[in-house]
């Protein structure tokens, strides 16, 4: 039988009313706008893109947003003493420098300098440290990873004694959705391993997974045969593999590729990800999600 197929724009539209709501209530009891500030260094224009899909929809959900768009060339100490304005600023509640930021500019001193109380990409060593530690220590889940454990929560898929396999161990996908998924408490709870491309017999690994999580960077990977009947397969693969013109606007588009070979995987999978339209509409939702938290923690 076919695979169920897991919307990701669906279920990131679900959400996003949900926050619409909250958000509203939020202004109407207490007279708190959630407030986020995308800083993006340069022109790069995937990241112009990124930052103006999450401006979007931040506005769509009646948030305080705004863009700083600075140079290229702004000097690191210029581009730190503008997060710390923001740290400083009681209307933001979150903080997002776009990455990859220009070569001459230090990203881990940019990232660690963010208040972890604003810090809603989840990047900051003591937001991960609390991610570790769980229960109530947690504050921001990563957006990604927590888009992720999203889809498989309302896709119904039981987690709890489930093998989850992870393949790829990156700092924003790969490590925070194992550490995420072994936590004791609801949709999680399961038993996680970490594949990677110093691990012996990969598929054998997959092959054991009732949740199977692709964040390789590697177009089809995953081969139909890796992938146990019945599984969840979440696909967080984008690869770029070519580009087509578009039907809508006539413009040059990228062709998308997941690291799951989704058209066989699909007849042996019990629920996968597309891509594009699986976890990809999520990570934006999730960002927002942070943002409405951290603004709901500043409720005295
Ligand atoms: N660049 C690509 N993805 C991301 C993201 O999730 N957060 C930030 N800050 N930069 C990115």
């Amino acid at each position: 039988m076919a695979a169920k197929i897991i919307n990701g724009n669906e279920i990131a539209a679900e959400i996003r009313e949900e926050l619409k709501k909250e958000v509203a209530l939020m202004k109407e009891k207490h007279g708190v706008v959630p407030g986020l500030v995308t800083i993006l260094v340069g022109k790069n224009p995937a990241s112009v893109s990124y930052v103006t899909g999450k401006q979007k929809t931040a506005h769509e959900l009646g948030f305080y947003s705004m863009q700083d768009d600075q140079p290229e060339d702004i000097p690191e100490a210029a581009l730190l003493a503008l997060v710390d304005k923001y740290n400083k600023d009681p209307k933001i509640h979150g903080i997002l420098v776009q990455l990859p930021l220009p070569k001459h500019i230090n990203e881990k001193r940019v990232l660690n300098a963010i208040d972890p109380d604003k810090d809603v990409d989840c990047f900051h060593p003591v937001n991960i440290g609390r991610l570790v530690i769980g229960g109530s220590e947690a504050r921001f889940l990563p957006c990604t990873p927590a888009g992720i454990q999203e889809l498989i929560v309302r896709s119904g898929v039981p987690t709890s004694g489930a093998d989850v396999v992870v393949v790829g161990r990156s700092n924003i996908v790969g490590k925070p959705i194992a550490i995420i998924m072994m936590q004791k408490g609801k949709g999680a709870n399961s038993t996680v391993t970490v594949v990677h491309t110093g691990s012996r017999n990969m598929e054998a690994h997959c092959r054991r997974a009732d949740i199977l999580i692709v964040a390789a960077g590697v177009p089809g990977l995953v081969k139909p045969d890796w992938i146990k009947p019945g599984a969840c397969v979440i696909d967080v693969g984008v690869n770029r593999v070519g580009e087509k013109k578009s039907e809508k606007t006539g413009r040059m588009v990228p062709i998308l590729k997941g690291d799951v070979d989704f058209d066989a995987a699909k007849e042996i999978a019990g629920a996968i990800t597309p891509v594009p339209g699986g976890v990809g509409p999520m990570t934006i939702t999730m960002l927002m999600k942070n943002t409405v938290l951290s603004a709901k923690s500043s409720i005295k």
